[in-house]
């Protein structure tokens, strides 16, 4: 059963002991893992692990704990992690979990044959989410995204990403981004929030796409920046959607106003998306079905992470991405969930670990790199979260019994999350 706990416990120090794998550990912050290195993750075997306030503050083997050492008095919560591992949060650096409502009748379309773009074109796809939040209130839309929130919460995710992009004119791509803020304020999770303007030509725009793209840089990313909605800008650069050069003056209007690109590239076909988002240093070029040389060529020495959305091509039926490719050419590479109505109704980043590791031959270490700290640099957040290293937020979540890192995306239908702390508080406990 699920309980979401208001925690009323008060302890500003909760001591883990007896953790059978503290996993994912770190003794210096590393900003993002690449290549050959992806295939290690740092575990301590019968670990304990001190968080106080919001952020984690010790950890060691259990032979060494010492509690005087510790200094923590009688006023701590002590968790007997026995038979039990403990993760940082997984980092969801891509969804689109503000819409309004489902698109299951699409869902059968797509059973039937119909591919994402003939979808798109008979008005369903992003236009249908679109004409649907239009009509939604933003009071509507948030009890609907919190609704969400809690249960990639219950799921392990202690930071995620959230664009606009259903709202396709000012006034209601301003609503998405006013909800995203609220959710912000309020929830417990780390939230960043991406102006997606340029997801869809809305249709009163139909044959007129480059009105539509001035529309995004001279009326919608001013208000976006003046009201500081947004942590970063985005672009659907492929084939049915924006062109390199809408692409490339969008992202030029967003630099001059601070906001940094993560874009979504080559789903469709080679877009040329890549080499446009690293020409702006994007912090992220996400999807990436298409990717040959030129591309892994373009992200070699960039500041730009690749990210892939498993859910999205294992849902649409799309080519998987070259990612033994990416990796054994030295590339790091992130895996975000996509969560969105269309393409990957799911945030579940454990069930996106199982399907990285089965569809693209990553292994269990490679998938707890992409799905922590990979993310988190994804979305800026990796000097805070995406490891148990001291001075990072105090994110993770502990296991039910479970005899190794392995299984968590072998047994890819079961739920083995027990407890999950934010900020250094008990948030779930299904104990
Ligand atoms: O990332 N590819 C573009 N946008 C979303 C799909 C959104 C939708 O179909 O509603 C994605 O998959
Ligand atoms: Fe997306």
């Amino acid at each position: 059963m699920l309980i979401i706990l208001i925690c009323e416990f008060v302890a500003k120090k909760i001591l883990i002991k007896n953790i059978k794998k503290l996993v994912q550990v770190e003794d210096e912050i590393r900003l993002k893992i690449s290549g050959k290195e992806m295939a290690n993750v740092g575990i301590i075997e019968n670990a304990w692990l001190l968080l106080e306030n919001d952020k984690i503050a010790a950890f060691g083997i259990m032979d060494e704990l010492q509690l005087s050492d510790l200094a923590i008095g009688n006023e701590f919560k002590e968790i007997d992690a026995s038979g039990k591992l403990v993760f940082p949060s997984f980092v969801d650096s891509h969804t689109h979990l503000v819409y309004a409502g489902s698109r299951e009748i699409e869902y059968i379309d797509k059973i039937k044959g119909l591919s994402y773009e003939e979808i798109a074109k008979r008005g369903g796809g992003i236009l249908n989410s679109s004409k649907r939040l239009q009509e939604a209130s933003e009071n509507e839309l948030y009890e609907q995204a919190v609704h969400r929130i809690k249960e990639i919460i219950s799921q392990g995710t202690g930071a995620v990403e959230i664009k606009s992009g259903y709202g396709l004119n000012t006034e209601a791509e301003l609503k998405m981004l006013r909800v995203i803020k609220r959710l912000k304020e309020n929830m417990p999770i780390s939230i960043k929030s991406t102006f997606l303007g340029a997801h869809s030509v809305p249709a009163e725009y139909k044959g007129r796409q480059t009105d539509y793209v001035d529309l995004v840089i001279n009326e919608m990313i001013p208000v976006v920046a003046a009201e500081d909605l947004a942590d970063y800008i985005d672009v659907f650069c492929d084939k049915g959607f924006f062109t390199v050069e809408d692409t490339d003056r969008i992202l030029m209007a967003g630099m001059k106003h601070g906001l940094r690109a993560k874009i979504h590239a080559n789903e469709l076909d080679y877009s040329g998306g890549v080499q446009v988002g690293v020409k702006y240093n994007a912090l992220s070029v996400d999807h990436l079905e298409y990717v040959g040389d030129d591309e892994i060529n373009a992200l070699l020495g960039s500041e730009t992470m690749p990210t892939i959305l498993p859910g999205a091509a294992f849902f649409l039926g799309l080519e998987y991405s070259p990612v033994r490719k990416m990796i054994d050419a030295g590339l790091p590479v992130a895996i975000a969930s996509d969560f969105n109505p269309g393409s990957s109704p799911s945030g579940n980043m454990k069930f996106m670990m199982s399907l990285a590791c089965i569809n693209y031959k990553m292994l269990p270490e490679e998938v707890i790199n992409a799905t922590t700290i990979n993310t988190a640099y994804a979305m800026g957040l990796s000097e805070e979260m995406g490891s148990i290293a001291v001075g990072k937020k105090a994110n993770l979540f502990i296991t039910k019994e479970i005899p190794s890192i392995e299984f968590m995306p072998y047994a890819y239908g079961s739920d083995l999350i027990e407890t999950v702390i934010l900020n250094g508080k008990v948030v779930l406990n299904e104990n």
